[in-house]
């Protein structure tokens, strides 16, 4: 923790940002704590990857090549060998999972955290409440519970934390839940200056769901997964409320490959769907992120007609822990996206927001490092049985898609 204004000083002076305390001595007590406190946690990492953003940003140079999926079909014909290869190694605890419910959830304009929006008609269905409920069909089968790790962030980490013990887990054994933060990024103007978003008050974002793993170890949660013998982490996405949660199949069969990672995949819907495409990137598994793919990649085809890149990411992969503890340090890519910032205006005296994108924020994805690990693998899902998002307010993954695919599924809502 720094302690003293000289010491924050001096570590912005190195980086140039020295304008964050410009209003320090106007701050109260309180106010000057948290804002030292900030600057202390300020990871030079991003504002140096900025430095470099215009090499950064040039097309990558590896080559892009589709990868090979384990199909519905074949892992149909051999669904009972992975059952049970799955159930036996989730008996033994190898398996925990990870929820990410770090983001924002701005496209679908709720106001609190996303798994506490409530999709039922009849009943009360909680995105959570979902989540939980699909947990709980695994943990069944596998006759014992399975530690569940929440990543949250510095906005909604407390209202999380309190809808669910509210909601007691949703009948869920409360031991075996764990909450972590994760980790905040500054966000920088056009010209790489951090920007402040009051007079003591740093503007920063959580930074992307590539952070999971290291906020993970950095909460202390590496000796519970040690104690624990957890040698795999099943890593889902919150908006997904069809999705099996470490799905003893999907675990059975990436077990069975000898392989360090696996990626539910769904044949995409059009070519234009956006979720993130699988492929190969320089001989190893990758993902292009769906605002990334360029036109001549979505539309590629096979000599059989078939679209070339014709897989999507539902976002839940499985990672065996010694690789990602391996790959982690190799240091992941930082993505910046282009967003509208609110910022201190000092003429006003007050926190404005400006209508036209204003700076940029730092994210990591979490597919980044399936390119460092020595294979994935892709492993496709039914779409209408395991791929029902709430992300939009209406029209297309909204509560109202999600809603006829339940249904569909045969659950109560
Ligand atoms: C995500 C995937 C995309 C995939 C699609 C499937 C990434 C980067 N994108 O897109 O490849 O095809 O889902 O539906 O993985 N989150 C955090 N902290 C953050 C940011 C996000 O925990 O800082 C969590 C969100 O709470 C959510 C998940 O990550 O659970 C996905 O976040 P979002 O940014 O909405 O990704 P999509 O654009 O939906």
């Amino acid at each position: 923790m720094l302690q003293t204004y000289e010491q924050a000083e001096k570590k912005l002076k190195a980086l140039g940002q020295e304008h964050l305390l410009r209003y320090y001595a106007e701050l109260s007590e309180d106010g000057k704590a948290q804002l030292l406190s900030q600057i202390d946690e300020l990871d030079e990492v991003y504002l140096d990857a900025f430095s470099k953003k215009d090499s950064l940003s040039l097309p990558e140079q590896k080559e892009i090549t589709p990868i090979d999926v384990m199909c519905a079909a074949e892992i149909e014909s051999r669904r009972e060998e992975f059952l049970a290869r799955g159930i036996s190694a989730a008996k033994e605890g190898k398996i925990a999972a990870v929820l990410l419910a770090g983001g924002m959830g701005t496209r679908l304009g709720a106001d609190g955290p996303k798994g506490t929006v409530d999709i039922g008609v009849t009943r009360h269905v909680y995105i959570f409440q979902r989540i939980f409920e699909n947990l709980s069909e695994s943990a069944d089968a596998a006759g014992r519970s399975l530690h569940l790790f929440i990543m949250t962030s510095e906005s909604n980490h407390d209202e999380t934390v309190s809808f669910l013990k509210e909601h007691r887990y949703f009948g869920y054994d409360p031991e075996y839940v764990h909450f972590y933060r994760q980790e905040m990024a500054p966000a920088v103007d056009r010209s790489g200056r951090i920007i402040l978003e009051s007079r003591g008050r740093i503007a920063s974002s959580p930074n992307g769901n590539g952070g999971w793993f290291r906020s993970l170890l950095k909460a202390g949660y590496g000796s519970l997964i040690e104690d624990q013998g957890i040698e795999w982490l099943n890593v889902f996405s919150v908006d997904n409320v069809l999705q099996r949660i470490c799905d003893p199949v999907f675990f059975g069969a990436v077990l069975e490959s000898g392989l360090p990672s696996g990626s539910k995949v769904v044949a995409k819907s059009s070519p234009e769907e956006r979720v993130g495409v699988m492929c190969n990137k320089g001989g190893r598994p990758a993902v292009v992120e769906y605002y990334e793919l360029t036109d001549s990649m979505r539309y590629e085809k096979r000599p059989d007609g078939s679209y070339a890149y014709y897989y999507g990411v539902i976002l839940n992969y499985l990672f065996r822990i010694r690789d990602l503890e391996e790959a982690d340090g190799k240091g992941m890519p930082i993505h910046f996206a282009d967003k509208s910032i609110a910022a201190w205006d000092p003429v006003s005296g007050q926190t404005v927001k400006s209508k036209e994108p204003n700076g940029w924020k730092f994210e990591y994805f979490i597919f980044d490092i399936l390119n460092s690990l020595d294979g994935c693998l892709p492993f496709e899902v039914i779409r209408d049985r395991e791929f029902a998002p709430v992300k939009n307010a209406s029209g297309p993954d909204s509560p109202e898609t999600a809603r006829e695919l339940l249904r569909k599924n045969g659950i109560e809502i």
